[in-house]
């Protein structure tokens, strides 16, 4: 009712209410290159298309006559309670949404995020040091993305700071332990992380740091002998931008990912940090067994928004499977399709306990930075409370699959 009490006063709102709008008028903003790695997923982006068609199957079921006046979004995740069930989903070389511009990414969510009071989730592949977003959250909660690195001792650093910055999780992801096929990128001869953007995390870490100075002191590659196009000093100014040499990038591109990983590596994992683990990137019951069996706290049903295995099952549609397999035991997180609060009624109602709002609030940020983010957030909020109230539910836990209809099939 703020919303639409704030109208009475001529106040328009400062990014598009729907979706579709709130895309469109973002990508307009980003520019070529910001939209075909933001906006973009992999293949032929079936997948991503299907994390959105999966919610058009459920239709919620509106009660009447119940006292829903007084209602709360309150929830608890891994003993810690949140003001409502969203997390700002984990979101690397964010700078592509605001014209490359660091000091415009990471420092503005962190604002709006403690704002909201919500948890952000800090990428591996963030536009600035970890600890730079901890000073500006606060006391606000964070919890820390991990993409596992190749390097035993950047893994164990990253961790390291994780604990030291006061995150409340270590969120794992294990569905990009290589990079998906992403034709939007590709066509752009443009992969962010090869210019230096998105990879503060690692040239501000004392473990890489490290790598990186062996690799600058080794034989040059003759490549770069050659005299520079115009695409490679373009290149190097983007890196000298972000106080980033090649060294730096290469060994980034050297150390990334590990795709030798197995589960008893989690259970090692598990043993070296009092934080909890929450792994992302589960779509198959089994994987979600399989990790709380190697000592993960919590999971989150993801595709990567699509970004990684075309023709991938929609997200939504791993969901009920992974929560009959959690059965419970711990706390399921949901992402990949969120776009709307009438979205999150849905996934709660499927059993998530929580979930990750990606690309809507990064879209928030290229439009309208701290404040743009903040709306979209509160916008789904509102929607939430909303349906809630329209659904006849007071509390958002007791939000379940008695208030949709049979699934729809498949157009
Ligand atoms: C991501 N995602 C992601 N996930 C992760 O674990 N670490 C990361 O650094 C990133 N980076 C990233 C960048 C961009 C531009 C996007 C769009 C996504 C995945 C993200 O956390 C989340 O799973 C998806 O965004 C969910 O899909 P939707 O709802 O945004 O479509």
């Amino acid at each position: 009712s703020a919303i639409y009490r704030a109208g009475v006063y001529g106040r328009r709102p400062p990014v598009p209410t729907a979706p579709d709008a709130l895309e469109a008028a973002a990508r307009r903003r980003m520019g070529a290159r910001g939209w075909a790695y933001i906006g973009g997923g992999a293949g032929a982006e079936r997948t991503l298309a299907a994390n959105r068609e999966a919610f058009g199957r459920y239709r919620v079921v509106p009660r009447l006559m119940v006292d829903v006046e007084q209602r709360s979004l309150a929830t608890t995740v891994l003993g810690r309670t949140l003001p409502a069930p969203v997390l700002l989903a984990p979101v690397g070389a964010l700078e592509l949404a605001v014209g490359g511009r660091p000091d415009r990414a990471e420092p503005a969510v962190a604002r709006a995020a403690r704002d909201l009071g919500l948890p952000v989730v800090i990428s591996s592949q963030a536009s600035t040091p970890l600890e730079d977003t901890a000073a500006t959250l606060g006391d606000s909660p964070r919890w820390f993305q991990l993409y596992w690195s190749r390097d035993d001792d950047v893994a164990a650093s990253f961790v390291a700071r994780a604990e030291a910055a006061g995150a409340d999780a270590l969120v794992v992801t294990l569905d990009t332990h290589v990079l998906g096929w992403r034709p939007r990128d590709l066509d752009l001869g443009y992969l962010p992380f090869a210019h230096g953007e998105g990879i503060a995390q690692y040239t501000s870490d004392p473990a890489f740091q490290r790598l990186a100075a062996t690799r600058a002191a080794a034989p040059a590659d003759p490549a770069a002998a050659q005299r520079p196009t115009l695409a490679a000093v373009r290149a190097l100014l983007t890196m000298r931008r972000h106080g980033a040499t090649r060294a730096d990038v290469e060994t980034f591109l050297d150390v990334f990912s590990r795709s030798t990983l197995t589960w008893p590596d989690l259970a090692r994992l598990r043993e070296r940090t009092r934080l909890p683990i929450v792994v992302k990137g589960v779509q198959h019951p089994d994987d979600a067994r399989r990790a709380l069996d190697h000592g993960a706290d919590g999971v989150v049903v993801s595709n990567h928004g699509g970004r990684q295995v075309d023709n991938a099952v929609a997200s939504l549609d791993a969901l009920p499977g992974v929560v009959a397999a959690v059965d419970g035991t711990a706390p399921v997180l949901f992402d990949s399709g969120i776009r709307t609060g009438a979205d999150v009624f849905v996934a709660l109602a499927l059993g998530a306990d929580a979930v990750l709002l990606g690309r809507p609030w990064v879209y928030g940020l290229a439009l309208a930075g701290q404040t743009g983010v903040r709306t979209v957030v509160e916008n789904v909020l509102a929607e939430l409370d909303l349906t809630m109230a329209l659904a006849g539910v007071r509390d958002v836990v007791e939000i379940g699959v008695e208030h949709l209809d049979a699934p729809r099939p498949s157009s």
